[in-house]
């Protein structure tokens, strides 16, 4: 249907006419990671389901029709709005499984003193760190979170991010964890990608608390875990399990009172020390395990006897500075392995894209891993691997349009952003073809 005026705005704001139905034809590579039912491991991780000269057809939301390009023309042959994809690549949408985007002001003042050699433990010490965060946050409207927030999600759809995990954690009082997890929903609203939430009230002591951690710990137990529950404010609830920060013990308490109220646990675990954060993760059959870079053997045995997915995070090993995950030991144990970006004012990265780049060349997954990371685990690891990370008839039409030869390229390139198209729910949401 060329020709036919389709308007499309070349940036990210007001949503684009939706097409009742989409064609995008001609793609040198199609991604589907079609395959078995559940997270991806071992060998199963290393096929992308590739599809050449291949093509997709959407009505609404959902995919209807998936093959070769004359196999789906042959079905389908017209469509309200149809993308050439011809040297390109087409791939299910990024899913980001591990990602802090509701926080007020920011932290670049703090490289400075990562230029010095200060580690993430001494420069939290000197009064920055995720404290600092929250004294920002704490004085900041609702309002005001959810527009800045808006804007990063709108930027992580330009990288060709379209579902998100997003949690809270900058408050660390009743009323402002639900003032930011009502913010990431009005964000996620905004900016029109799914937003899975996570309660993560077990993201520091707060200093009022400094003296007396237990009571900050029933705290999150016997009075916001509650109210975040009653308002439905999140699908999971995660701790941030480290020296400094909380036990092994402390967030199992929260946790499990989590799970009774219906939020699945998740963990952040092993990130600066070997704390017992994947083993509690497993044992509490946590939906994911976040970080992982000092895990023992021992935890790495007990996830891969758990159905908890290996969450690995390279830009905050580059942001601050630490080892990378042995992304290569997990696959070998068995363990099903995302990726995620863990934007944070600590770690402000935003690309999906960047972050298989890294986990090819630091966490030892090879390109085709990565991929699978980035989309079908990473979806499992938030619970809608039902819905997206695959590209198959009756799932969510999420894809992206590379301007890359090969998928071989998303774990070779640095920087830059070869995302031309992204498509969230049957419509263009971000246009990047030249000319547009
Ligand atoms: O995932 N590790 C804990 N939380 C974040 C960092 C948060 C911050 O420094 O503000 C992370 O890396
Ligand atoms: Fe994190």
């Amino acid at each position: 249907m060329k020709g036919r005026a389709h308007k499309i705005r070349p940036t990210l704001g007001e949503r684009p006419p939706s097409p009742a139905s989409l064609l995008i034809v001609d793609a040198a590579e199609l991604l589907t990671l079609r395959g078995a039912e559940g997270p991806r491991a071992h060998e199963a991780a290393q096929d992308l389901g590739i599809i050449e000269d291949g093509a997709v057809y959407s009505e609404g939301a959902r995919l209807v029709d998936v093959g070769t390009t004359d196999e789906v023309l042959a079905r389908h042959p017209r469509a309200d709005l149809r993308i050439e994809a011809a040297g390109k690549v087409v791939a299910p949408g990024f899913v980001d499984p591990h990602t802090h985007p509701v926080f007020a002001g920011s932290r670049e003042h703090e490289v400075e003193w990562k230029s010095q050699g200060l580690s993430y433990s001494e420069i939290a010490a000197r009064g920055g760190g995720i404290l600092h965060t929250v004294r920002a946050t704490r004085e900041s409207s609702e309002g005001d979170l959810a527009r800045d927030a808006t804007k990063r999600l709108r930027s992580m759809a330009a990288s060709g991010t379209t579902t998100v995990e997003a949690k809270s954690g900058y408050g660390l009082r009743t009323d402002d964890e639900l003032k930011i997890l009502r913010a990431i929903a009005a964000a996620g609203h905004a900016a029109e990608i799914d937003v899975v939430p996570t309660f993560l009230g077990a993201h520091a002591v707060p200093p009022e608390f400094q003296t007396r951690p237990e009571a900050y710990v029933n705290l999150v137990r016997e009075e916001m875990l509650p109210a975040i529950a009653a308002n439905r404010l999140a699908d999971f609830c995660d701790a941030f399990v480290d020296r400094g920060y909380f036990s092994a013990n402390q967030a199992r308490e929260i946790l499990k009172r989590g799970a009774d109220l219906g939020l699945r646990p998740k963990v952040h675990a092993d990130e600066l020390s070997d704390a017992g954060g994947a083993a509690l993760a497993a044992e509490l059959g946590a939906a994911s395990a976040d970080h992982l870079i000092h895990t023992s053997s021992d935890g790495i045995e007990a996830m891969a006897r758990s159905r908890t997915i290996a969450i690995l995070l390279p830009a905050a090993s580059l942001a601050s500075r630490l080892p990378f995950a042995d992304g290569r030991r997990l696959l070998a144990a068995g363990v099903a392995v995302a990726i995620g970006t863990d934007f944070n004012p600590n770690c402000w990265c935003d690309s999906m894209p960047l972050a298989i780049a890294l986990a090819c060349h630091h966490n030892g997954l090879t390109p085709a891993e990565a991929i699978t990371a980035a989309t079908v685990n990473a979806a499992h690891a938030i619970g809608r691997g039902d819905q997206v990370g695959v590209l198959e008839p009756g799932r969510v039409a999420d894809l992206v349009v590379l301007d890359m030869p090969s998928w071989r390229h998303l774990g070779y390139r640095f920087g830059g952003n070869a995302v031309e198209t992204v498509v969230k729910r049957g419509s263009v949401l971000v246009d990047r073809r030249p000319g547009r």
